[in-house]
């Protein structure tokens, strides 16, 4: 037994749980995963999967993604993705609903099936059903030789490596790198993005796993920050645009380890119902770098701290004007509107960590939840 716990401690790799060590991981298998795809200085992106089936995606009148879970929220962000960056309609479905609604699915459809396992249940069910009904699916898992990798007509790997902590992180941030190519390789073969976007945008995914390294040293600051609300029973997390589907990974997070109840919203949505449940017990996770929606996200902290919610903030580093607002600040590197999405999700994630490691829970395996769902 002693063997045992030896060997679950080298692979721990000097970190207290699986989690934080895939949590640190993300500069290293964030590069793993563009490497030999992304060659920005000669503005090229090359993905196998992609360029054999480049007239199916860019002929697709839509593109369907289909998930569960975290791999449903890195479809959230692919969603903004494709349609801002390729114009292509996109829709996004729970892989459990989609197979039972009588979805229409036409054979100019593409599928797009987003999972970290390749085993989950539904998700495959979901496949089956898009490839009887004709549609071109595409397969975004990372463990090879999954069913999903199987199953599907073409894929692209993540190179996230193993994931042992069953909150999704290093895969989460690995799917969205993927897919942020397809999108990219997508607007380039359309023409969608000026030149000059789609180079800044290359350059920029370039240099994420440098931000990601520099908003990991937010740590201390965030270990601060979840001694304080670490006995919170609730807790809200706002975001817009890309950042909207980080919001929902932020609360999914919380939830999946500390047993926080925790929701995420669209900022702007808060008037519509969350707003009810503000008052000074209540932190509320706004995250609000530097970028379009700044203004909007401004006024939606204000609206917080006129009815004593505890704000704590995630901004772009050198950010005054939410600081003076905020109860608590993150500073974060600033990157594309897009490419922050992947960013702001890192703060997020040592954020729930610290709060369940002080909760004393099962952090890497938490009650009732499994790593791979191969069941409906
Ligand atoms: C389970 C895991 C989640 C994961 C989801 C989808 O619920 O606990 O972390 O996001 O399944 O899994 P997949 O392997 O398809 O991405």
């Amino acid at each position: 037994q002693e063997l045992q716990l030896n060997l679950e401690q080298i692979e721990k790799g000097g970190f207290e749980h699986f989690m934080l060590k895939e949590i640190h991981e993300q500069p290293d298998v964030i590069k793993d995963t563009f490497r030999g795809r992304l060659l920005s200085d000669k503005g090229i992106i090359r993905m196998a999967g992609v360029e054999d089936n480049l007239e199916k995606f860019t002929r697709a009148k839509r593109i369907v993604i289909v998930a569960c879970g975290t791999s449903w929220h890195a479809g959230l962000v692919a969603e903004y993705m494709i349609e801002e960056f390729a114009r292509i309609p996109v829709e996004v479905e729970y892989a459990s609903e989609f197979r039972y609604r009588n979805p229409i699915i036409n054979e100019d459809d593409v599928i797009i099936a987003i999972s970290q396992s390749g085993e989950t249940a539904d998700t495959l069910a979901a496949i089956k059903l898009a490839k009887e009904k004709g549609a071109f699916v595409f397969g975004v898992c990372n463990v090879v030789g999954s069913s999903i990798a199987r199953e599907t007509h073409a894929g692209a790997y993540t190179h996230a490596g193993p994931e042992i902590g069953v909150a999704s992180t290093k895969a989460f941030t690995t799917q969205i790198t993927v897919l942020a190519l397809i999108a990219l390789r997508l607007a380039k073969e359309k023409g969608t993005l000026s030149h000059s976007e789609y180079l800044r945008n290359l350059v920029e995914l370039e240099l994420i796993p440098e931000k990601v390294k520099e908003a990991l040293l937010a740590d201390s600051e965030i270990i601060k920050i979840a001694e304080v609300y670490k006995d919170s029973n609730n807790c809200l997390y706002l975001g817009r645009g890309f950042n909207y589907p980080v919001a929902l990974e932020g609360a999914l997070k919380l939830k999946e380890i500390s047993y926080i109840h925790a929701e995420g919203y669209p900022a702007a949505e808060m008037k519509h119902g969350p707003i009810a449940l503000i008052d000074e017990q209540m932190p509320v996770i706004v995250i609000a770098p530097n970028q379009n929606h700044y203004d909007k996200v401004v006024s939606n902290i204000q609206e917080i701290k006129a009815r004593s919610g505890k704000i704590i903030a995630l901004v772009s580093k050198g950010d005054v004007q939410v600081r003076k607002l905020a109860d608590h600040v993150i500073e974060m590197p600033q990157s594309t509107e897009a490419l922050t999405s992947i960013i702001a999700t890192i703060p997020l994630q040592l954020l729930s960590y610290h709060i369940a490691v002080m909760r004393e829970c099962n952090v890497d395996q938490p009650r009732n939840l499994a790593k791979s769902v191969t069941v409906e």
